[in-house]
């Protein structure tokens, strides 16, 4: 059984993991540790890409000291080591990759280069130990995209955000209702106590079989309301509309993909799949249309390195791994409209 020690720093959380798995087998977590940056950026309304890439430095090296006592393994016992290489932060790419990179050098084992959105991917399927025929949707602070997926590395864009990812929208909503960052759990924490049907916010491209989504609309709309109200607002009902309005488009699409794709499971991963009312939708939906709804454990939602170890190790699995030579790339793709999802992703 293979076990790897996986990094991801992407953007403002540091984690270090070391899993060990076969495949078609739930994935053993040896150790998860997470170093947030939140407050730090916090107190600047948003990630300040200089100082999440300074404290990726300070702090990576105690976090792999500490998963290697927490799984109680040396590092000679790890057959390879695996980090997110893109899409992110340039700069904080960089930080978690070369450590990897470092490590599989100084130890002779396979350095595994791995896709940032493929991690958010694989993660509802941790338990299985693998990845079925299925439709994607990733919904994280930078991404909102459906994918037809036939297996690790074999995937085609059915549709993507044209503007802003929606958890982008959550963290923007937030700032607009003075709520501190990151907006997305603090905006589903008012909209508890709000009522979704107060505001007619607009829900764009929900007409037709368009899969792409818009949110910058929903955000403007927002906008102009709160202008009008001169900051004499109901908070909770503006924050609940206006999560109804991503939910119902996100629920919309989801549904629309599956139909087209004919898969039987639909799998949310990323940040925002830990928004309760989204996956409370989304299991409604599922119920109607007859097909499973497949979540990742709320602890590997948002950005963790147990993704990451779980994409490379299913990768190793295969026979592949990554040159050190490879780059960090910031806007580093997927999939196209135009791939097939029947040929393996090579490289990463
Ligand atoms: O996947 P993630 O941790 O990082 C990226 O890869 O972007 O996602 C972070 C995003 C942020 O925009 C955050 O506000 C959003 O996920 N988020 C939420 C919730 N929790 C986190 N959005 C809505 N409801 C939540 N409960
Ligand atoms: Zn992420």
């Amino acid at each position: 059984m293979a076990q790897l020690l996986a990094i991801e720093s992407s953007c403002d959380e540091t984690a270090v993991a070391i899993v060990r798995g076969s495949e078609g087998e739930p994935l053993q977590i040896l150790a998860s540790e997470i170093a947030s940056q939140i407050p730090l950026h916090r107190e600047h309304g948003g990630v300040v890409p200089e100082l999440a890439s300074r404290n990726h430095a300070l702090r990576l090296r105690g976090l792999v000291e500490a998963a290697l006592r927490q799984a109680d393994v040396s590092m000679a016992q790890i057959d390879g080591f695996a980090a997110t290489i893109g899409p992110g932060l340039a700069s904080s790419l960089l930080i978690g990759s070369t450590a990897a990179k470092a490590m599989a050098c100084a130890l002779q084992k396979p350095f595994l280069a791995i896709n940032h959105l493929e991690g958010h991917l694989c993660s509802p399927f941790l338990t299985v130990g693998s990845v079925p025929p299925h439709v994607a949707l990733i919904v994280s602070g930078g991404h909102t995209m459906l994918l037809d997926v036939l297996g690790i590395g074999q995937y085609r864009m059915l549709g993507s955000t044209r503007d802003d990812a929606a958890g982008e929208a959550f963290d923007k909503v937030g700032k607009m209702l003075g709520l501190p960052y990151p907006g997305g759990p603090e905006v589903e924490k008012a909209a508890r106590m709000g009522n979704p049907r107060a505001f007619d916010f607009p829900r764009s491209m929900v007409h037709g079989d368009e899969l792409d989504f818009s949110f910058s609309g929903l955000k403007t709309s927002v906008l102009y309301t709160l202008q009008r109200m001169h900051g004499n607002f109901p908070l909770d009902d503006i924050a609940a509309s206006f999560q109804q309005a991503v939910i119902d488009v996100l629920v919309k699409k989801a549904c629309l993909a599956v139909e087209q794709s004919r898969h039987q499971i639909l799998a949310i991963s990323g940040g925002v799949s830990l928004n309760r009312a989204l996956r409370l939708a989304l299991e409604e939906a599922s119920a109607k249309n007859n097909f499973t709804l497949a979540v990742a454990a709320p602890e590997v939602c948002a950005d963790n390195a147990v993704m990451i170890g779980f994409a490379g190790l299913l990768r190793f699995q295969r026979g592949m791994s990554s040159l050190l030579e490879e780059d960090i790339h910031p806007n580093l793709p997927l999939a196209t409209s135009q791939d097939s999802p029947h040929q393996l992703l090579k490289t990463r």
